[in-house]
């Protein structure tokens, strides 16, 4: 038993007012609205407008302002900032040092950027639960935060429906002594094996742009989306399997579960295997599609803020990504 416990002091999200419908999607591919819906539950989703501010950081200023109010702390109370994105403002410096200047923080935090793909903020909760833990840190923000439209592929029908830019804040901090909140388990994981199934290969050094690849696919999302859809519904049901054994737990005793938000169809695969209904199942994805790892805390804010998601509760957070990894985490709200 950890000296400290970690609790959710407090939760913000944004997400840019421009609103891509399916009926817009299918005007630059050959699908359709119903399609879409079928396959997939999403409706519409946003895009960012970098010209307005709109880029990961600025974003995430956004919402990080309203997980502050929400957790009634100043800026310079956060000792760390663990930044989850896949498009990041530039290679360096990072995104969450551009935060941190966004945001007027002048203590010097640490400033840590993550790339797990989608299951990223899962992976910054997780390493932020430790450090508070331990206590070496008292207080850490969490964000994903991801503008996805600046790698979707606008020709490719297989992926460009799906995704949408976003960003969620969490803000963690130490429970006070004698509170139930907690995280009871978590785990994080990769399968390197499957990672060809999910990539963005261009702009590093292994498929450096050049005259000639510049403007291709290598430069966005490719997917096999069968495999993905196959592996996401595996590996995060093994997961909510693995932690609530490891907590002593049924699934009837979780009160939420907060699934990554990239198919309704994957998300009800998982609560079928598990016997869930759907309604304990908190989904957002037919407004905002998949916005990577900013899905898991835009939808925990969303429902904290309306009142679904109440203190003691117990959440069940999981997600899968690029890598491909995956991720989930057990706690006490
Ligand atoms: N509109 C119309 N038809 C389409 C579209 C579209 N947008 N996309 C594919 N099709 C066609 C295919 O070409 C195929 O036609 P064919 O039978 O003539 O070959 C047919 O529809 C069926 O395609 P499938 O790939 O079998 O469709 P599926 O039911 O698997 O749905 C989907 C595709 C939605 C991509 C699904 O596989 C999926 O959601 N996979 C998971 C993707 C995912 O979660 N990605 C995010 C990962 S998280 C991250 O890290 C980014």
């Amino acid at each position: 038993m950890s000296a400290y416990q970690t609790k959710i002091l407090g939760t913000g999200h944004y997400v840019p007012p421009r609103i891509m419908t399916n009926d817009e999607v299918s005007k630059l591919v050959d699908t359709s609205h119903q399609w879409i819906v079928e396959r997939t539950g999403i409706h519409e989703r946003r895009i960012a407008d970098p010209k307005a501010g709109d880029i990961p950081s600025g974003m995430a200023m956004k919402a990080a302002q309203k997980a502050f109010e929400a957790a009634g702390i100043q800026p310079n109370d956060v000792e760390l900032i663990l930044f989850s994105t896949t498009f990041p403002d530039m290679f360096f410096p990072n995104t969450a040092t551009q935060l941190q200047l966004k945001l007027g923080i002048t203590n010097g935090c640490g400033c840590l950027d993550i790339n797990a793909a989608c299951t990223g903020w899962v992976y910054g909760f997780t390493l932020a639960d430790g450090l508070i833990r331990s206590g070496m840190y008292k207080t850490i923000m969490v964000v994903g935060a991801e503008m996805t439209s600046g790698f979707n592929n606008w020709n490719d029908r297989n992926t460009c429906i799906l995704f949408g830019d976003g960003c969620g804040v969490t803000i963690l901090g130490r429970a006070p002594a004698g509170e139930a909140s907690g995280v009871i388990a978590h785990v994080l994981g990769a399968d390197a094996t499957k990672g060809e199934h999910l990539m963005l290969r261009g702009g590093g050094a292994a498929v450096p742009i050049t005259a000639e690849n510049v403007g291709t696919d290598v430069q966005c999302v490719v997917m096999d989306g069968k495999e993905v859809f196959k592996s996401a519904v595996k590996t995060m049901a093994a997961h909510c399997e693995q932690m609530l054994s490891e907590a002593h737990m049924t699934m009837e005793q979780v009160d939420w579960f907060i699934p990554h938000q990239a198919n309704l169809r994957i998300i009800e695969a998982v609560a079928n295997r598990f016997n869930f209904p759907l309604d304990k199942a908190v989904v957002n994805v037919e407004r905002f599609a998949n916005t990577s790892s900013a899905t898991v805390p835009i939808a925990m804010d969303e429902a904290i803020r309306d009142g679904r998601i109440k203190r003691g509760q117990t959440l069940m957070l999981a997600a899968f990504g690029a890598g491909l990894t995956s991720g989930g985490v057990l706690l006490k709200y």
